[in-house]
């Protein structure tokens, strides 16, 4: 009954803990989940209003199938007046969720036999994504000794002719670690040695930084435009997550097979949202700069709390609202009633089934040395948390 495809599919880990998680919840146990991709604040008032009127209004039909002109004008202003890029609103498609406009552009891109290049740890549906539109994903293994960012000659390296993309997410999932401007250009240095590689920059962090301003691969090299696709959102920086809105921002080429799949697929964005959308590039960023300030207090806090569990190992992470420590020290330990730990999927079933806490184990992302936390939960809950993190890691003796 079930296709090739879908049975070479793995289902989302993050959400299979957060199943668990909610699963013990239910039967009444103490838990607390680091493991959401999702800010924990509201989405801000004059956003909501915009999407109230929509309906009182009675924009509730289809839109243009990449989105209404009005959005897609106010993504070209945005990335012109936050970002400095020159788009018109023909290279622009909205869709339900930035996820979509990612898993949009490997079907409209790859074929049978191209690979795309990923650096691990990973956000867990590129490399599912790229296997269901045919593609091979080939992971670039990174080093926690350099914040876990891909370095140039490794990306270098694993060029072949059949390198269709590279992806590049800064601020990344899972690590919370930036590129900064230089390393871009370096990384832009080898992508001019092969004029046919594609770039997908995946920027939906970009207003959760917390060291200067954040900067993507165009800024750094401009001249890359013509083979890059910018993904964007409104999930993370506005919390919008449940109004499913992103967008991609590329060549026009690449616009126009995407609003193809898309008009076949989904036929357009929910009509309510994007006024929602409109409404948030147009309007204030206060809101977003209150919840970047209390993300970053949060992250201070957790990541010099981690610092003191001895073994963990983890950096200060310039973005996003997740730290990844590597807990390596850890594996092979024994918990109390003597099981093994051997891997972070199995650190991360112990933490949660005997302490309470939820993160995602680094299996998940392609780099099982480490475990992601999510801070985006209230500072009691985080306080907490660390509580028992340091309980558990405590407790595991030596083999
Ligand atoms: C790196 C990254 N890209 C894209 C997305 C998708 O965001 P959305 O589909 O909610 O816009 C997420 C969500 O978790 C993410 O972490």
């Amino acid at each position: 009954m079930i296709s090739q495809r879908a049975k070479n599919l793995s289902p989302s880990e993050t959400l299979k803990i957060s199943a668990k998680a909610k699963e013990l919840i239910r039967q009444g146990k103490s838990v607390i989940s680091l493991s959401a991709g999702e800010p924990d604040f509201k989405t801000p008032g004059h956003i909501c209003a915009a999407a109230i009127k929509a309906i009182e209004d009675g924009f509730h039909g289809y839109t243009m199938n990449t989105g209404t002109p009005e959005l897609r004008q106010a993504i070209v202003d945005k990335l012109k007046r936050d970002n400095g890029l020159e788009y018109s609103p023909a290279d622009i498609v909205v869709s339900n969720g930035a996820k979509q406009s990612i898993g949009f552009t490997f079907l409209a891109t790859i074929d049978p036999g191209d690979e795309v290049i990923i650096p691990s740890p990973y956000w867990v549906s590129y490399p599912e994504m790229v296997k269901l539109a045919g593609g091979t994903p080939v992971v670039l293994k990174t080093s926690i000794k350099n914040n876990y960012k891909l370095q140039p000659e490794d990306l270098d390296a694993l060029m072949t002719n059949n390198t269709k993309a590279l992806v590049l997410c800064s601020p990344s999932n899972p690590t919370g670690a930036m590129y900064t401007p230089d390393e871009l250009k370096e990384i832009a240095k080898v992508l001019r040695n092969y004029p046919d590689v594609l770039i997908i920059s995946d920027e939906i962090y970009e207003y959760i930084v917390f060291e200067g301003e954040h900067t993507g691969i165009l800024q750094a090299a401009p001249d890359l435009q013509d083979r890059t696709v910018l993904i964007n959102g409104f999930s993370k920086g506005f919390a919008m997550t449940g109004w499913r809105l992103g967008y991609l921002a590329g060549p026009a080429e690449i616009a126009s097979a995407v609003a193809k799949i898309q008009s076949q697929e989904t036929s357009a964005p929910s009509s309510i949202s994007q006024k929602a959308g409109e409404a948030a590039y147009n309007g204030p960023l206060d809101d977003v700069l209150t919840m970047r300030k209390a993300f970053k207090e949060r992250r201070d806090y957790v990541v010099n709390a981690l610092l003191e569990i001895p073994g963990l190992n983890c950096f200060m992470p310039s973005g996003a609202f997740y730290v990844f420590p590597d807990c390596s020290a850890y594996l092979g330990k024994k918990t109390k009633d003597g099981s093994v730990i051997h891997t972070s999927t199995d650190l991360c079933i112990y933490l949660l089934e005997q302490h309470g806490v939820a993160a995602v184990p680094g299996d998940a992302f392609g780099e099982p040395a480490g475990f992601r936390i999510s801070y985006a939960v209230s500072m009691d809950q985080l306080k907490e948390a660390i509580k028992r993190l340091k309980k558990g890691f405590n407790e595991l003796e030596d083999e």
